[in-house]
């Protein structure tokens, strides 16, 4: 049984070192009680509400199945069908479902009304992504990483594109907390949010690992272990997309970036992906992504997180 210190996972800082490293573990064993066949029925009985304001494949897919293998179940809110869209308070809506069911996870737009939710709910709750931060995504990262690598304390993650998006905010809480060194590069303008970089390059000086920002991308990329990329227009953001494409053309993840990596790096995408733009064909498809085996290791992470908050 793990000694979990935390109750809602809204950020990676949620998540203690120690926390961390025992989810990856048994991310680890329950994947491979999947591959084996092997039942692991931590949560029979349990319920999980998923609400989604925004689209979602992965996310909504590996929650679902994950509640299943656990022996669980998981419901699919739509805002849409609830009272939500039609006035109902978020913290109305937080106490009576938690009235309900067990955990409660949100894909949403304002990173505070996950936080809203969460004071008023008397379960734990998982932030399934806002605008700022995505933290599942990121522990699934860390676990594709600690797999291939066999550590991640020391190793260099590079982030190349949009850093003031979730994904950015969420690798760098994740790279800081697992010891790794990060360095981000973005163009002007698109700069992690200060409250994110600041409390993280405090932490990173505490521990003594790097945390850098170049707006050269092959700079923030030379001996990079591990070259993190994401969609130049996020969900939400679609109206900017003309104007983005044309900023962040020199930010593009391709061989010639990848080639100024350390020799065996990794290439990360959380997806979904546009080939031609952030990535190219050539990087996304290659022999240095991980991508689809970062897709696959959401279940397992996820399981692992809703093993130590439900059960
Ligand atoms: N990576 C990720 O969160 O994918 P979905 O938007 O498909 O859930
Ligand atoms: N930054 C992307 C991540 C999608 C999983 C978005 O918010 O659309």
């Amino acid at each position: 049984m793990m000694t979990s210190t935390f109750n809602h996972v809204l950020t990676m800082n949620d998540i203690s070192k120690e926390d961390l490293h025992e989810l990856l573990e048994d991310a680890l064993v329950m994947k491979q009680q999947v591959k084996k066949g092997i039942p692991h029925e931590h949560l029979r009985g349990k319920t999980l509400g998923m609400i989604f304001e925004k689209a979602s494949t992965r996310t909504r897919i590996s929650f679902e199945v994950g509640m299943t293998q656990l022996g669980g179940h998981a419901i699919f809110l739509s805002p849409r069908d609830m009272q939500l869209d039609r006035g109902e308070s978020v913290e109305d809506t937080a106490r009576v479902l938690s009235r309900y069911v067990d955990g409660i996870m949100i894909r949403t737009f304002s990173h505070s009304m996950v936080e809203t939710f969460a004071d008023h709910s008397s379960v734990p709750v998982i932030n399934g992504l806002t605008d700022h931060h995505h933290p599942t995504q990121v522990l699934a990262d860390l676990m594709t990483i600690y797999e291939e690598k066999k550590q991640l304390d020391g190793l260099t993650m590079a982030f190349v594109g949009d850093g003031n998006n979730n994904m950015t905010h969420s690798l760098i809480q994740g790279a800081v907390l697992a010891g790794m060194n990060i360095q981000v590069s973005s163009p002007s303008g698109y700069e992690p949010s200060a409250k994110v970089w600041n409390e993280a390059e405090a932490k990173a000086a505490a521990q003594g690992s790097g945390i850098h920002f170049y707006s050269n991308p092959y700079k923030a990329v030379t001996g990079a272990d591990v070259v993190v990329t994401d969609v130049w227009t996020s969900m939400g953001d679609e109206e900017e997309a003309a104007e983005r494409l044309n900023t962040f053309r020199s930010y593009q993840v391709n061989e010639a970036l990848m080639a100024k990596a350390a020799e065996g790096a990794m290439f990360l995408h959380c997806l979904p992906a546009h080939r031609g733009e952030e990535v190219t064909a050539e990087v996304i498809d290659g022999p240095q992504s991980h991508v689809f085996d970062e897709a696959e290791n959401r279940l397992h992470a996820q399981k692992a997180l809703l093993k130590n908050l439900l059960a």
